[in-house]
């Protein structure tokens, strides 16, 4: 057996604390809205699987294409002996990057969950006896602190996950990274593209099962807060929002009422038609995804792209300094949103 070592960086209690305060503040303000994060119970988990085999949602499918016929060429871009994969969860799509890494000596997956972790490592481990695997149970959105690990190494956020971000919490992800990153190293960034509104609107309009998914966050506050949110008095929506590039997923309230969350000591009143903004997605062109990356002192060094312009996959490096980036762009103001 390969080292297989699982590292807490969250104190368990954390979890509890975080839910507590997002639900305050996100069901207290105006509009509503909750962060995605809250979805993935093990259910919440499962329906997520199911999404990723709709016909509709093309996402997953067309990154695991991506990957495997461009896993070559990332590695050989790359060089990597180490990859950490941010937010891994079953690390069913690095298998395709492992194989293709032929240096790599270390794989640190990072993810909350610490069943995900222990469940892929172990298989991992079996798997890939030479390969030291380092899990992380951890926030990806807050700074990591690694263990040391031979480079050049890849920092990969996979699946279109910074699409889940608000363009403020981009850019504190991006500046994360960018300190992580030594000289040699790469971000290796998973991102969903702008294409017809149709097709987009399709990949999350679904009631029977994105609709459960959505439905989920409520689930997990009845659980989790004791709250008594009634499942059938909400609609499932879906909506592109063009300016800023980016679906919507909203619970509509059917009706009038008010939710009690008894943990919270709160009362939450909907109006009839009142939405709680569940979900954005963010979808990306290159020129956009460049200009932001290049803010962060990142360089967009290689763009793999999917067939149909679907997905695609970017190779990011460090900018020597601040300096270097502003006087690449050109326009200091391309940076101050
Ligand atoms: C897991 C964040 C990439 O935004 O497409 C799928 C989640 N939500 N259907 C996405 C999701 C509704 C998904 N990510």
């Amino acid at each position: 057996m390969s080292p297989f070592t699982v590292t807490r960086l969250l104190p368990s209690d954390d979890t509890t604390a975080a839910l507590h305060a997002d639900v305050r503040r996100g069901l207290g303000a105006t509009p509503k809205s909750l962060p995605p994060k809250w979805f993935y119970d093990a259910r919440g988990s499962l329906l997520f699987e199911q999404i990723t085999e709709l016909p509709t949602y093309y996402a997953t499918r067309a990154e695991r294409d991506l990957l495997s016929t461009r896993a070559g060429d990332i590695a050989e871009a790359t060089g990597a002996r180490t990859l950490i994969e941010l937010g891994s969860g079953s690390s069913s799509k690095t298998r395709l990057l492992l194989d293709a890494l032929p240096h790599l000596h270390t794989y640190i997956p990072v993810d909350v969950s610490e069943s995900a972790l222990r469940d892929a490592g172990t298989v991992l481990a079996r798997e890939r006896p030479a390969l030291t695997v380092q899990a992380l149970i951890a926030d990806f959105t807050n700074r990591l602190t690694l263990p040391p690990a031979p480079g050049p190494r890849i920092v990969a956020l996979l699946g279109s996950t910074i699409g889940n971000l608000m363009p403020v919490q981009r850019a504190a992800f991006y500046a994360l990274v960018r300190e992580l990153l030594e000289p040699g190293d790469t971000l290796l960034l998973g991102v969903d593209l702008v294409k017809s509104e149709d097709v987009l609107v399709a990949a999350y309009a679904d009631q029977a099962v994105t609709g459960q998914f959505n439905a989920n966050v409520l689930r997990v506050l009845n659980r989790e807060l004791n709250a008594d949110f009634d499942l059938d008095a909400f609609e499932h929506v879906a909506l592109w929002d063009a300016r800023r590039a980016w679906i919507e997923m909203r619970l509509r309230s059917r009706l009038a009422q008010t939710v009690k969350i008894p943990a919270l000591d709160m009362a939450v009143s909907f109006a009839e038609g009142e939405d709680l903004l569940t979900e954005i997605s963010a979808k990306f062109t290159v020129p956009g995804l460049a200009s932001e990356l290049r803010c962060a002192g990142l360089d967009l060094a290689r763009w793999f792209c999917a067939p149909a312009q679907l997905v695609g996959l970017a190779l990011a490096t460090p900018v020597r300094s601040l300096h270097d980036c502003l006087h690449a762009t050109g326009r200091s103001t391309a940076c101050i949103r």
